[in-house]
């Protein structure tokens, strides 16, 4: 446990990713803050009162300022706005570059240790303005895409071969849009490779579902986008650094060479423990998924070239 994690938004991901981290009891106190007035607080009050029957001894707190943050190990950042129906992640760009430097500026200001974990879209370009806009080192700068992916694929897998999630190890790599890269030649059921189990067809279609895994659910709510598995996607990266889990996940990096990239956010195989991003962890990858990757980098760096920062 840590002293404070703050989330900053308490909107339907930043509202869920708070309330696991107090479930969780990753950290002493929990603090909620979002430009709307009353929300945070009204929520985070909520959330406090559910402690005595959860059984958890984290507090939680909401406010519309930055003092109550002061300090925070982990910050993990959900403001801006969301996709609805027909919009793409991109065009969430300017409006959400604004917002996420100005959280990372008062974030830097008031707890200049923070790891951040950055969830706002559209996300490699998210991060890069928060890595810009806080001066924090890579090491403390990671987006939380990949593990969310990677959850939907291995969701889509399990349901289709009727098997445990448990038992489905698979890695997503590459931007967080529909240029993602989910990894065949790493994908196994208890070792056994998917390629086993699955026929191609089926495992494509599995592919295709994952790349448009939040546009599908964008369709159903109409009016939001997905919020239960992001914030548990967050919450296992948080956890994975404030327990000091050195557990490899799959993560926004801004890379500086690995993969033979530089300068970009982009996701890849993070170890992560207690001081963050520990390594990159660079695999062998097939000429399909190096020129798949390469391709989802372009459709990175797009977005980025287009911030005034
Ligand atoms: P939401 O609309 O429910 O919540 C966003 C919250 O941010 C609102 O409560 C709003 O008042 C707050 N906010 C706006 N400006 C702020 C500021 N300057 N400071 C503090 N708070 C501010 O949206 P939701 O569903 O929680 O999504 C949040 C973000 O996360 C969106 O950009 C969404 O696209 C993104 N997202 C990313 C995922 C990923 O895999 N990286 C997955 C799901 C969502
Ligand atoms: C998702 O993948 C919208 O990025 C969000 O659900």
């Amino acid at each position: 446990m840590v002293n404070k994690i703050t989330v900053v938004g308490a909107g339907n991901v930043g509202a869920t990713a708070a309330q696991r981290v107090a479930e969780k009891e990753l950290a002493r106190t929990v603090v909620m803050v979002d430009v709307a007035e009353g929300i945070p607080q009204g929520k985070a009050l909520d959330q406090w009162q559910s402690a005595p029957i959860e059984g958890y001894d984290s507090r939680i707190i909401g406010t519309n300022g930055y003092e109550e943050t002061k300090d925070s190990d982990v910050v993990i950042i959900t403001a801006g706005i969301a996709r609805k129906p027909g919009m793409s992640r991109d065009d969430l760009l300017n409006t959400n570059a604004g917002i996420v430097k100005s959280v990372s500026e008062q974030i830097a200001k008031t707890s200049p240790k923070a790891i951040l974990i950055v969830v706002s879209n559209p996300l490699d370009v998210m991060c890069y303005v928060a890595m810009k806009a806080s001066g924090f080192p890579r090491e403390r700068v990671i987006g939380m895409a990949g593990v969310l992916d990677t959850a939907r694929y291995r969701a889509f897998l399990a349901e289709a071969l009727d098997m445990s999630v448990r038992d489905i190890q698979a890695m997503v790599l590459g931007g967080h849009g529909d240029t993602m890269v989910p990894l065949i030649s790493y994908t196994s059921v208890s070792g056994i490779p998917i390629t086993q189990l699955m026929e191609k067809a089926k495992l494509d279609a599995i592919v295709d579902r994952t790349r448009n895994g939040g546009a599908e659910i964008v369709k159903h709510l109409k009016t939001g986008s997905a919020y239960y598995a992001p914030s548990a996607g967050a919450v296992q990266m948080a956890e994975a650094i404030v327990m000091n889990q050195r557990r490899i996940l799959p993560c926004a990096a801004w890379l500086q060479g690995e993969y033979g990239m530089k300068d970009l956010f982009l996701g890849v195989p993070c170890l992560l423990g207690r001081k963050g991003l520990e390594k990159v962890i660079e695999v062998t990858l097939t000429p399909d998924e190096k020129a798949a990757l390469a391709k989802s980098a372009d459709a990175v760096r797009e977005p980025m070239a287009a911030i005034k920062l």
